[in-house]
């Protein structure tokens, strides 16, 4: 079996560090890579990272990758809010998924509420910041055990 877990963050993600720290803390994308890639190594497993400002180009890489994954780790970013064709990659992948978000969108803008993405995934980890991302490779480690 595949100890790849893709790590796949959307748009403006790569601007983190830079953008409302209130919402979305004081870490660079690079930081909350490397930090979540130290955790999987001590699971034995291994982070492929990708990024992108594109919808396309996030969907090419899940569907290059997922032959040699074993779970996914996303961010979506605002694709989370609208982008019923990211949904439909995650499903198809078959892997299970967990959805990440550094702010807490239940409780922002009513838009920011509803996550079309989410049903494809096993569970949603909203407003903890980069903790998050350490409880949704925990929550795949014991997904897959
Ligand atoms: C986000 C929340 C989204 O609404 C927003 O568009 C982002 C980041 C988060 O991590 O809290 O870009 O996914």
């Amino acid at each position: 079996m595949s100890n790849i877990v893709l790590l796949i963050h959307g748009p403006n993600l790569n601007l983190l560090g830079q953008r409302d720290q209130q919402h979305y803390g004081t870490l660079t994308l690079a930081d909350i890579e490397k930090l979540v890639a130290t955790q999987a190594e001590k699971y034995g497993l291994k982070i492929k990272s990708f990024q992108s400002n594109h919808e396309g180009a996030l969907i090419d890489f899940i569907q290059k990758q997922t032959p040699t994954a074993m779970g996914i780790i996303i961010n979506p970013g605002a694709l989370t809010h609208y982008s019923y064709a990211l949904h439909d990659a995650l499903l198809d992948t078959h892997l299970p998924c967990v959805e990440v978000h550094l702010s807490d969108i239940s409780n922002r803008e009513p838009w920011r509420k509803i996550s079309v993405t989410s049903p494809a995934c096993l569970a949603v980890i909203s407003g903890k910041k980069e903790q998050g991302y350490l409880e949704a490779l925990d929550l795949l480690c014991k997904k897959i055990k």
